[in-house]
């Protein structure tokens, strides 16, 4: 289909919306609750794209913005990575033998830490509570299907019959300063998420449920979450906090 389908959260035209989009809006209760009157999904941006079968976030100002998770993986199958040398992988204790670590990536975002996660190997859900991201994630994985569950929501509200050994958790960090130079894609991301301010919260309860370690990532420049992680892995440009829970 090549036809542009704008979609807004609470479209009139919903009849004419892809059939994995109705399927998303309809699948649990909690997603439908969020698609209030009228919503606008930001400021630069008011529609969701739908062309040739790729959902995406469209800015006036900026333009297109979609996640493919296909050009991704083929990225990392090139890269041999050695799972005891990558910071990612040594701060989740992802090893790379004996019985897969249960992990949630609590901040999925355009999935690629998730996507990342999975592909080192693990019994991954992630969790996205922003609507328009989350709908981009679902098209994401219809186009190209990835080795972890998707969840709508805040790991906090949901309920779970198991705990994870593992939590990550990367919020959105406020920029030091606005920059011109950021990429078009950070700058649309962004404006569609704003700022993650429950952070410290968020943190305190992760300590609580993971039952091995906690692992937030983080800029390098900024300070840890909370003060004396048990760990730093630091990367080229990120630091990963790791707590343990004792
Ligand atoms: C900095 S981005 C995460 C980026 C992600 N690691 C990636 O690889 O793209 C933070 C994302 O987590 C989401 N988020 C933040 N706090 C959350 C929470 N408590 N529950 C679910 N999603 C959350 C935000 O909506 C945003 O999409």
């Amino acid at each position: 289909m090549n036809e542009l389908i704008k979609i807004k959260m609470s479209d009139e035209n919903a009849s004419l919306w892809p059939d994995f989009l109705k399927s998303a809006l309809h699948e649990n209760e909690r997603f439908s609750l969020v698609v209030e009157p009228e919503r606008k999904l930001c400021d630069l941006c008011d529609y969701l794209y739908y062309r040739e079968e790729i959902l995406s976030f469209h800015s006036n100002e900026l333009g297109e913005m979609s996640f493919d998770f296909e050009e991704l993986m083929k990225y990392h199958q090139r890269q041999n990575y050695a799972l005891s040398k990558e910071p990612l992988a040594k701060a989740l204790a992802i090893k790379g033998s004996g019985e897969k670590r249960v992990i949630w990536d609590t901040t999925c975002g355009t999935g690629k830490d998730s996507l990342l996660i999975s592909f080192f190997g693990a019994k991954l859900t992630s969790f996205e509570r922003n609507p328009a991201v989350f709908l981009l994630l679902k098209d994401a994985l219809r186009r190209f299907p990835v080795d972890f569950h998707l969840e709508f929501g805040d790991a906090r509200t949901l309920s779970h019959s198991v705990r994870p050994e593992v939590i990550y958790y990367d919020p959105m960090y406020p920029a030091k300063k606005k920059s011109a130079l950021a990429r078009k894609e950070m700058r649309i991301f962004k404006e569609i998420v704003g700022d993650d301010p429950d952070s410290k919260e968020f943190l305190e309860w992760a300590l609580k449920t993971a039952t091995e370690r906690v692992v937030v990532k983080r800029p390098l420049e900024a300070d840890p979450i909370k003060e004396k992680p048990t760990a730093s892995y630091v990367g080229k440009s990120t630091r990963y906090d790791m707590y343990k829970i004792f």
